[in-house]
């Protein structure tokens, strides 16, 4: 499948799929403390999410059973959500959530503090999410798709982190994983050049030890091979003339 880019109008749908999607972010974050579990997490998710009349886009894809990813600790991306984990008082957790809503798609994550968390926490998470938006504004036609990544990890790594290759950002639209491939670092496959109405889904993840990933017995959970920590933040982005435009903010 070709690159598509996306007309006004479907960017204006993608972006009340991804006001959704925020508002059910911001209503998580608002709730997260020590003694709740990812389930109760994942249930508030699914109820909002059909009171805003979209539908999930995780639960069903490829077998996927929750409407969101919650990630915990040294967990990178893909944790499911369960009553039996219980968030403590210093836990990290990275919450995905996508929606799809009129056949177009939005996805974003962010991740949280349980209660006080670890000055190395606390800057993981910084330093995460800041590298989001250093790649954002890469986010320009004519720039390559690899400038995003170059910006991602030359952030990342000056800061003394380093960014996951096994997983990568990816174009967005009518389904939830489009082409391009948006790699987190530098990658000689990624010389495309941005076009205006290209929507991708940028998604720096970064540990605090080694960069490498390895999967969980349950198939989706990916951890940080060493046990470090690792922190998740994703926004959806479209090409505009007038330069980046943040669909999920
Ligand atoms: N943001 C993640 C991604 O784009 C979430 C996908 S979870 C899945 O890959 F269950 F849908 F695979
Ligand atoms: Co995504």
């Amino acid at each position: 499948m070709a690159i598509v880019c996306k007309s006004q109008s479907e960017i204006d749908k993608m972006r009340r799929s991804g006001h959704i999607v925020r508002q059910v972010l911001e209503e998580l974050r608002s709730m997260v403390r020590p003694g709740m579990t990812t389930m109760d997490l994942e249930k508030t998710a699914e109820q909002r999410i059909k009171e805003l009349g979209a539908k999930p886009a995780f639960k069903g894809y490829y077998d996927y059973p929750c409407v969101l990813c919650t990630s915990v600790n040294e967990e990178i991306v893909h944790g499911i959500p369960s009553s039996k984990r219980v968030l403590k008082e210093g836990d990290i957790v990275s919450i995905d959530c996508g929606v799809v809503l009129d056949g177009y798609y939005a996805d974003a994550a962010i991740t949280l503090a349980v209660g006080e968390v670890s000055p190395e926490r606390k800057k993981l998470m910084e330093v995460t999410e800041q590298s989001l938006y250093r790649a954002i504004e890469q986010v320009r036609i004519g720039n390559r798709v690899s400038d995003i990544g170059a910006a991602v990890q030359e952030y990342v790594e000056a800061n003394g982190f380093s960014v996951v290759r096994e997983f990568v950002g990816h174009g967005i639209g009518t389904r939830l994983h489009e082409e391009p491939q948006v790699p987190n670092f530098r990658s000689q496959g990624a010389a495309m050049r941005l076009r205006e109405g290209m929507v991708l889904a940028i998604e720096p993840m970064v540990n605090s030890g080694r960069p490498e990933a390895k999967v969980l017995a349950d198939k989706w959970t990916a951890v940080t091979a060493d046990g470090s920590s690792s922190a998740h933040f994703e926004h959806c982005v479209a090409v505009t003339r007038s330069g980046p435009l943040i669909l999920t903010g």
